[in-house]
């Protein structure tokens, strides 16, 4: 049994008007004081848009050729470190559409004891629609970045779902913003290992290596599609007739 369900859950409290836990905020004096060189690229993404799928994508991009014990010995957080921060770097935004947020967001709180308790679903929800949950509000988020974009030439906004529908031509589209032009064989190896069945069997992608993470309540790698949030809902509705 995963030790998740007994560490005490972090309290959301208010940070800059933004809800947060202290994960996210204790090294906030470094984060601001983080100077970017302007060949970093910033990944930002509210939680579960693609945050995992599109850092691994961008490593295997730059890093892909460097030999194996890169991808087969340090977890992709290690290798795409999180940070809070807007610089003077490349800019790579990912948007979900919110309901799929919204319900990969509920599982992923079930299964991570680092966040705080998501109640039921109901609940969850209506929090999530308020902006109480860790990253504030979906909508805020989604929204700042893509007014960010319209004055800001460094910023290259992609969505979940054209990456779901057509790879190639997604792919081609960020290539062309970082000024990278893989072969058509590099380009096929990062296809190859960032499907999601790949993604979900990697250890040094599927967060497996975390322990306060129970994947048995839920694994990390869930779904991965579009428009699940209609189950969830269809499940919602026969639940209630019965
Ligand atoms: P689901 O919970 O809907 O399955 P993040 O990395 O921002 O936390 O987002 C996690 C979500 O992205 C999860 O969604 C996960 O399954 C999905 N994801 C990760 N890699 C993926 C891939 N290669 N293809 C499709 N979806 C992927």
């Amino acid at each position: 049994r995963s030790t998740s369900h007994v560490l005490h859950r972090p309290q959301l409290f208010d940070f800059h008007g933004v809800s947060m836990t202290n994960a996210f905020t204790d090294n906030w004096d470094n984060v601001q004081n983080f100077k970017a060189r302007p060949d970093d690229i910033l990944i930002a993404t509210y939680p579960k848009a693609g945050t995992t799928w599109v850092s691994y994508i961008i490593d295997l991009l730059y890093f892909g050729h460097m030999g194996p014990d890169r991808q087969t010995s340090i977890p992709l957080y290690d290798r795409v470190p999180f940070l809070e921060l807007y610089g003077k770097s490349c800019v790579v935004y990912v948007a979900r559409n919110a309901k799929d947020n919204a319900v990969s967001y509920f599982h992923f709180e079930r299964m991570n004891g680092g966040m705080p308790e998501p109640g039921d679903w109901s609940t969850f929800l209506q929090d999530f629609m308020a902006g109480k949950k860790v990253f504030g509000s979906w909508y805020d988020h989604v929204n700042g970045w893509w007014e960010k974009k319209q004055t800001h030439s460094n910023f290259h906004y992609m969505f979940y779902e054209d990456l779901i529908e057509d790879y190639e031509k997604e792919i081609d589209r960020l290539c062309s913003f970082l000024g990278l032009s893989p072969s058509v064989e590099e380009k096929e190896r990062v296809r190859a290992s960032v499907t999601f069945d790949s993604m979900k069997q990697n250890k040094m992608t599927n967060y497996s290596t975390v322990p306060v993470m129970n994947q048995e309540v839920s694994p990390f790698m869930r779904k991965g599609t579009t428009s699940c949030w209609q189950h969830k809902t269809t499940k919602n509705i026969k639940t209630k007739k019965q």
